[in-house]
Order: C-alpha cells, then structure tokens, then sequence
C-alpha cells in the first residue's frame, strides 16, 4: 500500500536491526507509528493486544514470532512452547495454525543450529507468498466489479456521468489485515488503478471500530472513494439500491462453504439475500479449514473483553486522545468477535484460484485443483 507516496508493507523484518516491525493498528487513524518487536512475548502481546490483526497478518507475524524465539534457543522444546504461546493468542483466525504448521513442517527438515536462520527465511517466503495470493484474489474479483461497471454504463441514461459501482465491506479486510493488498479491497485496489469508478461503504464495525479506524485509513491513501456507515446502516442502503455488491473477508471458512468473519458480516448477508445483492467472500485458501466439513458450529468464537463494548477510544477537537464509558457503570456486556455466515447466504468465494461455490462440491473442486497444482494432497 502506499503511504506517503512510499510502498509499505503491514509488517516486515529489518535484517541490519534484527527486529520484526510492525504499523501499530491501534494506533490509527490518530498517529502511525512503527513498533519494534524482539522477542516471542513480544510478538504475542501485538496479536493479543491487536497491534497487528486480520487473518493472514496474524498468521505471518506469528511465523516471525516462531523464528524469534529460536533466536537463542534452537532446541525443539523452545519451538514447541513457542508454537503453543502462539497458537493461544486469538482462537479464530484459521490463518495462524496454518502459517505454525507450514513452519514446523518445514523446519523439521533443518539441522538445529541452523533453524533460526531457516525460520526467518521460510517466514519471509510466507509473507512474499502472501503479497501475491492477495493480488490474485484482487484478479479474480476485480472481473465481478469490471462486469458490473459494464452492466451499469450500459443501463445509465445517456449523457449522465459514470455511475460507480458501490461496494459495501465489513471490517479491515484490507492491506492492513494482510502483508500487503489485503483479500476484500484487493480487487477494489485494482478496479480504481484500472481507471473503474468504484465506491465503498465502509461498516464501522463495532465495538473496535476496524472499519471507521482502518479501512477508511487505508482507502485514503489509496485514493479510493467512500463513505463510512453505522454498522446498521446496511440493510436500508440495499433497500433503496445502494449497494451494488458485497465483498468481504473470511477469518475461517469451513469445507462445506460456512464463512467465519467479523462479528455482524452475517447480518450483512442476510441482508443482501434479502434485497438480490451479491454476496462474496475474498479469500486465501489458507483461510479454509478442511478439517471442518459439516458446519461452522465447530469454530472456536473468540470472546473478548467487554469494556470493548463499553468504551470508545477517540480524539477530541485538540488531538488529545481519550477512552470514554458509552454505558452505565458495570455495565453487563457481552463481546462475541466473530460470526458464522451460513454457506447458503454466500453468492461464492473469491479465492487465489478463483471463484468458487460455497458448497461442499464447490470446496471439492477448489481441493481437487490445489492437488492438481502442488501435486500434493490438500491438508
Ligand atoms: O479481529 P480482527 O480485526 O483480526 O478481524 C479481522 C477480520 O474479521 C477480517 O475480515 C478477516 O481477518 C479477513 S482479513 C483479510
């Protein structure tokens, strides 16, 4: 993503300092600020803490986290309490498993003196891995976008202005979630570079805010047109036939189509099968859990404090930072992060390989053809 006019990646690791670097998420839009990290506890603490966040972000700054910690340790007991501090950070995200298992497969090939060099290598092939499967969901979807562009120029009364396609997300399912590009904005990244007149309806996401804090963030830089909207501003917006498409991301999906995402995304969907909008979700397919291949019942909901729903953080008028109590004083509340979007609400799945149905032989097509390239069995 470009910030400043300068090229800059969600996290990256300086090979002169010896440190792992990050943009602090929670830290936006107020101040951007780059943060060092050291050591596992460290790299712990910014997933827990949501300094870095989204999907494949956390499962590529725990690759790091892994290699960290066999910095002065090289022993495979190191490894394996490294891989479970790891794994205990946030529960949902598929992405960090998997990024551990890619990790610890491949290391397990390597003499113990020279894994830490090994680890740090096998994370940055991890994170260029990234870049690349993001710009090749961003291709595969920007053809949804090109066609409805194409359906609404030709249905425009003449002589008005180019209508732009309006798209609705849900969260920061954007460069910031990801090494770079991100899964949901990726084709909206590429459709404005294209020239296609696109604009977003960025959800704020309550109760932290990802949308109203990051996402808006990000598309300015980008340059990319949007307005935000309370989150329960969706369904009136396809109502009265505002929203064109919905793209968002998938923190987990399951082998028969059920996507895990952002708390509220289901509601969005119920929404845009109500009023005929398409409904996608843009993913890797280290997001697809193939171990899981009835229903999302199955996937661990992470529950997080909730004085998150309780308290905003803000600025005021002098750019003092301050976190204000929106609720009575103890105030019960309840802070589930995620939910399940049903497979039957998903119009398809935005993938790395292209689009697939979100049906158990939709999935099976997309695992027959990731066998077909690797030559491998999928996990
Ligand atoms: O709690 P977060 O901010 O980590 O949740 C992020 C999301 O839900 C994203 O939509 C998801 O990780 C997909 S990101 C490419």
């Amino acid at each position: 993503m470009q910030i400043h006019g300068v090229e800059q990646r969600s996290l990256w690791y300086d090979e002169a300092g010896a440190t792992l670097r990050i943009i602090d998420q929670t830290r936006l839009p107020f101040e951007f600020c780059i943060v060092e990290l050291n050591d596992l506890a460290a790299v712990c603490e910014a997933i827990t803490t949501m300094q870095v966040r989204g999907a494949p972000l956390i499962g590529a700054t725990a690759a790091y986290g892994l290699a960290l910690a066999l910095r002065d340790d090289h022993s495979l007991a190191a490894q394996r309490d490294a891989v479970t501090a790891l794994l205990l950070t946030r529960p949902t995200a598929i992405n960090l498993q998997w990024a551990l298992q890619r990790m610890v497969s491949s290391l397990q090939h390597i003499p113990r003196g020279e894994v830490y060099r090994a680890a740090l290598d096998l994370a940055a092939q991890l994170c260029e891995e990234d870049i690349a499967t993001n710009r090749r969901i961003g291709e595969t979807g920007l053809a949804l976008i090109k066609q409805l562009a194409d359906e609404k120029q030709t249905e425009k009364p003449e002589g008005q202005a180019e209508v732009p396609v309006n798209i609705l997300t849900h969260c920061n399912a954007g460069a910031l979630a990801t090494v770079d590009w991100g899964t949901a904005l990726a084709p909206i990244y590429l459709a404005h570079q294209q020239g296609i007149a696109v604009h977003v309806w960025v959800d704020e996401t309550r109760p932290r805010n990802q949308g109203a804090s990051l996402t808006t963030w990000e598309l300015a830089r980008q340059d990319v047109p949007f307005t935000l909207v309370s989150d329960n501003s969706g369904g009136h917006l396809m109502q009265q036939g505002l929203v064109d498409i919905c793209l968002v991301g998938s923190d987990r999906t399951t082998a028969n189509g059920d996507v895990c995402n952002k708390v509220g995304t289901y509601l969005k969907a119920l929404a845009a099968r109500d009023n005929q909008v398409p409904f996608y979700v843009c993913l890797p397919v280290s997001t697809i859990d193939w171990g899981l291949a009835t229903n999302g019942d199955e996937i661990p909901i992470e529950y997080r404090d909730p004085a998150e729903v309780t308290r905003v953080l803000g600025e005021d008028d002098s750019g003092v930072l301050h976190t204000v109590r929106i609720a009575p004083q103890n105030c019960p509340a309840l802070n589930p992060a995620f939910d399940v979007t049903p497979a039957r609400l998903v119009t398809g799945l935005v993938t790395d390989h292209g689009i697939f149905a979100a049906t158990p032989a939709g999935l099976a097509e997309l695992k027959d053809e990731l066998e077909q390239t690797s030559g491998v069995d999928a996990p």
